[in-house]
């Protein structure tokens, strides 16, 4: 005897019920998808100088942007939206880690270039690489030689008054404090190089911020000096399983480096890392774009406003 096929009448009310929530589900889900792709979020955290390798008295207050994915017209506002909010905390220095993924052409749009500008002008501002950087076209798709792409990426950048530092190192004084600034090429196209910039562990006199895309990357620069590291390139895996810190699609080996903050590594170095401006297609859910404000300092975070103290190191 044959299975008697399932009609429509059969589910009865839950048939009537599905077709009336479903609008109103579509609608939810859409709305959050919608809200959760354009917001930013301020993430201020506080880090005690004396406790890093080489101590730091501060005040110190950087911001830190990544990740502009600057690939349509909503990702050049999220940029201007997000130098904005950056700028109104008043930070003394600023980081950018990579990923901006300009148009493949030689110059700048004119809304990207006044963005950049503005943040380049209002403060000394310093960046590096990341994977997005050196393909130009559809993603992946090289159609220009990395080298040619580097090059006007770093002219457009010194336009705007930022200094690339693609496996280079700046020192600087700011507010007194002479510091040293490095910037690494990227991690997944082989154009990491620590040796060409840092000084190997213990015979650093400066404290170092380090800028490298990947937070991976970590774990390759453990024999080396350096206080901070900034990273992106995880994006907060632009999906956060609700009431968990887990990251499932992010791109990364050790997906818990994916959680937006400070994450305390071996020796006493920190890691802070940004879910970034932009996003992958733009699509973010339960984990929203941010704008980072590292405020470093003498005790600084006995009396914190807000931002929990670093989470352990990974053993
Ligand atoms: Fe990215």
């Amino acid at each position: 005897m044959g299975k008697r096929i399932l009609r429509r009448q059969d589910f009865g009310w839950k048939f009537q019920l599905l077709r009336i929530v479903s609008p109103f589900l579509f609608a939810a889900g859409f709305c959050t998808y919608w809200l959760e792709s354009s917001k930013i979020t301020l993430r201020r955290w506080p880090l005690d100088g004396q406790e890093l390798p080489v101590p730091m008295t501060g005040p110190l207050r950087i911001l830190h942007l990544t990740d502009p994915h600057l690939s349509g017209n909503a990702a050049v506002r999220r940029l201007e939206n997000a130098i904005s909010l950056g700028l109104a905390q008043q930070p003394d220095l600023a980081l950018f880690t990579g990923d901006f993924e300009f148009d493949d052409r030689e110059d700048l749009s004119a809304a990207v270039h006044a963005a950049l500008l503005r943040l380049g002008t209002a403060v000394p501002t310093y960046a590096c690489l990341g994977n997005h950087d050196y393909a130009s076209g559809e993603h992946g798709k090289a159609v220009r030689k990395p080298q040619s792409r580097l090059a006007d990426i770093r002219a457009c950048l010194a336009k705007c008054q930022i200094q690339l530092l693609q496996n280079q190192r700046q020192e600087i004084v700011i507010r007194g404090q002479r510091l040293a600034i490095v910037g690494l090429g990227d991690w997944w196209w082989g154009d990491m190089k620590g040796k060409k910039c840092l000084k190997m562990a213990g015979s650093e006199d400066l404290p170092v911020l380090l800028m490298s895309h990947n937070p991976d990357t970590h774990v390759f620069l453990q024999p080396f000096a350096w206080n901070v590291m900034f990273s992106g390139h995880a994006h907060a895996g632009q999906f956060r399983l609700p009431f968990t810190q887990r990251y499932p699609f992010a791109p990364l080996r050790d997906r818990s480096l994916a959680r937006p903050g400070l994450h305390a590594l071996k020796g006493g170095r920190v890691l802070c890392e940004s879910a970034g401006v932009g996003a992958y297609l733009g699509v973010r859910l339960n984990s929203p774009a941010d704008v980072t404000v590292l405020d470093i300092g003498e005790g600084v975070s006995a009396n914190a406003p807000e931002g929990p103290a670093p989470a352990a190191p990974p053993q």
